[in-house]
């Protein structure tokens, strides 16, 4: 059923109340490392500004304070780089609900934009029995409710997801969970072929499920960075010292197993960049004992280069190497270096490895860039999000609940 969407919401004279991912990496003087997800809310921002709300409200969680407030947690950095983003006043509450933020939001200057305090400074926001009247509290401050933050549209949150049905048909999708949605949709619906996917990063069980999901319907699939030993292990190859849970492995052979019944190719790093006590070497299709697997090596980024150049579509989530440490940065800067000038779609999910495009300067090579790690992959493992479905229906001649 398709959502109802900003465009057809009324908002003029009304308190809108929007959710978005202010959840910025921040430095250790707390300013913000990559205001990427402060400007990807932007165009909703700006719509709903145009279009003469009595005020904006805008909410957020940062980091994980699990309930208590703490000062490094708060969304202030947050509203000074909005502020200077939209080159107009950006008010933060001091707290997400309560009678002075109700007064606040009720006698706000038209037009205004406020944001409230760190959602998660409140135990409600992430478990509704700890605090049953927070998702009430926090309805009151609106008379329309946006999502926007796809980034946290996997979690079913007092604010992603309960607070919806509060706004029977007056809650709509904001313009970047629109465009999440049109990239990421066809990857599960009619992806152009050869659709080829890289996945890396860490666990190899926190992305079970989207890989099982993919197996059939992408032409071919790379496994980089910690992922990959688990798939070593399934395979009787030697992986030295590496990380590897144990309980990834059977994980690993049952994907290597789904794998072989759709004939799909999966290529594993054939070089490894390692390390043993401040040493580095590469070695050959395995790690010896005592050395440390760290990055793809060299000959694997130009195996999969050869194969990656006949894609039309790819998938990329999670660095294939510890990319924050060089030299273990190389084989992820070569291939995003590779993908940015593919000629086919590429469409990149998961912090670590935007992080790895931005520092690089290539952000803007990319088809798509998306600003949700988790929640892109729980998108192509589900082919739904919590913080999408609670959202109001679309009939086409007006809004539903
Ligand atoms: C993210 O950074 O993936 C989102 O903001 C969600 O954050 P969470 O994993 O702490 O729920």
């Amino acid at each position: 059923m398709a959502k109802l969407k900003l465009a057809d919401l009324p908002i003029e004279g009304k308190r809108v109340l929007m959710r978005v991912d202010f959840n910025v990496p921040l430095r250790s003087d707390g300013s913000i490392a990559d205001d990427s997800r402060i400007r990807a809310a932007l165009p909703s921002i700006r719509n709903i500004l145009e279009r003469h709300p009595s005020v904006l409200i805008l909410m957020s969680h940062l980091g994980r304070p699990q309930g208590t407030p703490n000062q490094k947690e708060s969304l202030a950095p947050c509203a000074r780089r909005l502020s200077e983003l939209l080159g107009t006043p950006v008010a933060l509450a001091p707290d997400s609900v309560g009678p002075a933020v109700e007064a606040l939001a009720s006698h706000a200057t038209s037009g205004s934009v406020l944001l409230l305090e760190n959602l998660r400074f409140h135990p409600g926001e992430e478990d509704s029995e700890k605090e049953p009247d927070f998702v009430e509290k926090l309805a009151r401050l609106g008379d329309v409710y946006v999502n926007d933050a796809f980034g946290t549209a996997h979690r079913a949150h007092a604010s992603t997801a309960l607070i919806a049905s509060r706004f029977p048909g007056k809650a709509a999708m904001g313009l970047l969970i629109e465009k999440e949605l049109s990239f990421l949709g066809p990857l599960l619906e009619n992806p152009k072929r050869p659709f080829h996917a890289i996945i890396g990063g860490a666990k190899v069980s926190s992305k079970a499920g989207v890989l099982k999901n993919l197996l059939s319907r992408i032409d071919a699939l790379y496994i980089g960075g910690g992922m990959a030993f688990p798939f070593f292990k399934a395979k009787g190859i030697s992986i030295g010292s590496s990380l590897c849970d144990p309980a990834d492995i059977p994980v690993a052979k049952v994907i290597l197993e789904e794998a072989e019944k759709y004939s799909l190719p999966i290529y594993l790093p054939i070089d490894i960049a390692a390390s043993n006590k401040g040493k580095y070497s590469l070695f050959s299709d395995s790690v010896p004992e005592g050395w440390i697997g760290m990055d793809i090596g060299p000959e694997t980024v130009e195996a999969w280069e050869e194969k990656l150049a006949g894609a039309a579509t790819v998938f990329w989530n999670g660095p294939v190497g510890v990319f924050e440490k060089p030299p273990f940065h190389s084989g992820t800067r070569d291939l995003a270096t590779f993908l940015a000038m593919l000629r086919g779609k590429v469409i990149v999910g998961g912090g670590d490895s935007i992080s790895a495009i931005q520092g690089l300067g290539l952000g803007d090579r990319f088809a798509h860039l998306s600003t949700g790690g988790g929640a892109s992959l729980e998108f192509l493992e589900f082919g739904r999000l919590p913080g999408i479905d609670a959202l109001s229906n679309y009939s086409g001649r007006g809004e539903e609940g």
